[in-house]
């Protein structure tokens, strides 16, 4: 029988944390904003709550100057509103696997208290929909002693694993505010889209996609439309989709699972994407230790993963997370789409990445950045794509590997490489 649906205020909800708990925080676009903001003028009571989260977005409020014995960050990811705080030392990052977060809190390593997270309204049955963001939530939610969840009609109900009971929630609060919206469009220039048209070229029709975070997916997915049945099983999903979908680029005909169905874990994008997606049947939001798991992935055929990063060395090391030693984002899920790519049958693992920063700095280096961080090895790495073409290095040795990436690199960056190449393989 389903219960009353009561609300509380946030300030109210949030009494059942106490110090030394560890919270979940829903993220991307259904970072609960208000309840932060409330969470934050608790500080006086609370001491040593720790705050896992992967990637959340807009003002958090708990990281401010002051509340750093009140609240500790341990974030799973770093996203845009922690970068500062990580690499000054007010939070912490933990570098794992998308795919194997879910398993920290099943095995009690990262043992949640209270998860809180935002929803949609209930259904007349009383479910709620965790909206676009099922990803990591789904397993936080399920091992959470306690659940604090947001009501707001914002959320989209979608199909998948995101539904949840109101009988599920220790304490609810009603609040409507806008889901955070993203757009990397702006970042898209020349040069990302002529690395989207080479991406474009290694893509077969009836593919089964992934694209990652940044504005190289973005433009790639721009410069598909003459593609033909293309199926989607990604870890995260953009505006670039409606398009490609009602052009029925992308039908999901030829997916060995989940065929028809587009398959996620979050998406991130404007308004109109959490319209489009609002009960749809077309897509699927599941938890993401399905998702990203390589040995689902590797199940349709004819993978291709395309991931973005910031760094490649000439043996074809990948540094996706930070910038030397300065911690720009996280692993995420790039490793695990990468090896479910090359596992499927004519899969293909791309990496891409403009030749040169917008400052002018080469991106592909004689060696990686003091400190950075190798997301995907060289053994890991099959093709680089840069506005200059692609470099396949798999089944290549060191050296070959060397020649096919100074062939990619900034045309002024390759006289640098090859003299770095000679001096370390004694030829080139
Ligand atoms: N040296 C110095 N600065 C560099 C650099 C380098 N080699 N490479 C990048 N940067 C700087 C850029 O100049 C830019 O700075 P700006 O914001 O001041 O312009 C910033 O770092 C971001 O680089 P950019 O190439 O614009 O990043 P992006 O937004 O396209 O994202 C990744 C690229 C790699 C950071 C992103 O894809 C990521 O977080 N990947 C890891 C996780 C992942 O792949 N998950 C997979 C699925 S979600």
């Amino acid at each position: 029988m389903r219960l009353p649906v009561t609300y509380t205020s946030a300030a109210e909800a949030l009494q059942i944390i106490k110090s030394g708990d560890r919270i979940f925080v829903h993220g991307s676009a259904q970072t609960p904003t208000n309840i932060l903001r409330e969470l934050s003028l608790q500080a006086d009571r609370l001491k040593d709550v720790e705050l896992v989260f992967i990637s959340v977005l807009g003002q958090i409020f708990v990281d401010q100057p002051g509340l750093e014995d009140s609240f500790k960050i341990n974030s799973l990811f770093v996203s845009e509103p922690i970068r500062k705080d990580v690499n000054e030392g007010r939070a912490d990052y933990v570098p794992v696997f998308l795919s194997e977060i879910p398993e920290l809190f099943k095995r009690n390593i990262l043992p949640i208290d209270v998860a809180i997270i935002q929803v949609s309204p209930p259904d007349k049955h009383g479910y709620c929909s965790m909206g676009v963001s099922v990803d990591v939530a789904r397993s936080a939610v399920n091992t959470a002693k306690k659940v604090i969840a947001q009501i707001n009609p914002n959320v989209p109900r979608t199909h998948g694993d995101g539904l949840i009971h109101t009988k599920r929630f220790n304490a609810m609060t009603y609040f409507e505010e806008p889901l955070h919206e993203a757009s990397y469009g702006g970042r898209v220039g020349p040069d990302e889209l002529k690395i989207g048209e080479h991406i474009a070229n290694l893509i077969e029709d009836r593919s089964t996609i992934q694209m990652g975070i940044g504005a190289i997916p973005d433009a790639v997915l721009r410069c598909l439309g003459n593609h033909k049945d293309l199926g989607v099983h990604t870890e995260m999903l953009s505006d670039g989709i409606i398009e490609l979908f009602d052009k029925d680029v992308v039908t999901n005909k030829y997916k060995a699972i989940h065929p028809n169905k587009i398959v996620t874990g979050f998406a991130l994008g404007s308004r109109r994407l959490y319209d489009y997606i609002d009960d749809n049947p077309a897509f699927t939001f599941l938890d993401i230790d399905y998702v990203n798991d390589p040995h689902v992935i590797r199940r349709n055929p004819k993978v291709v993963a395309i991931n973005a990063s910031i760094e490649v060395d000439l043996t074809g090391q990948v540094c996706s997370d930070s910038i030397g030693t300065f911690q720009f984002s996280g692993v995420g899920g790039q490793m695990d789409f990468l090896r479910g790519a090359s596992l499927s049958q004519g899969g293909k693992p791309i990496i891409a990445l403009p030749s040169r920063t917008k400052k002018g700095l080469p991106r592909i280096v004689p060696f990686l950045k003091q400190g950075a961080g190798v997301v995907a090895t060289r053994a890991h790495a099959h093709y680089i794509v840069t506005e200059h073409g692609v470099a396949y290095l798999y089944g290549k040795n060191l050296r070959q590997r060397a020649a096919a990436l100074i062939n990619i690199a900034h045309p002024d960056d390759r006289e640098a490489l090859e003299k770095a190449c000679f001096e370390r393989f004694k030829i080139f």
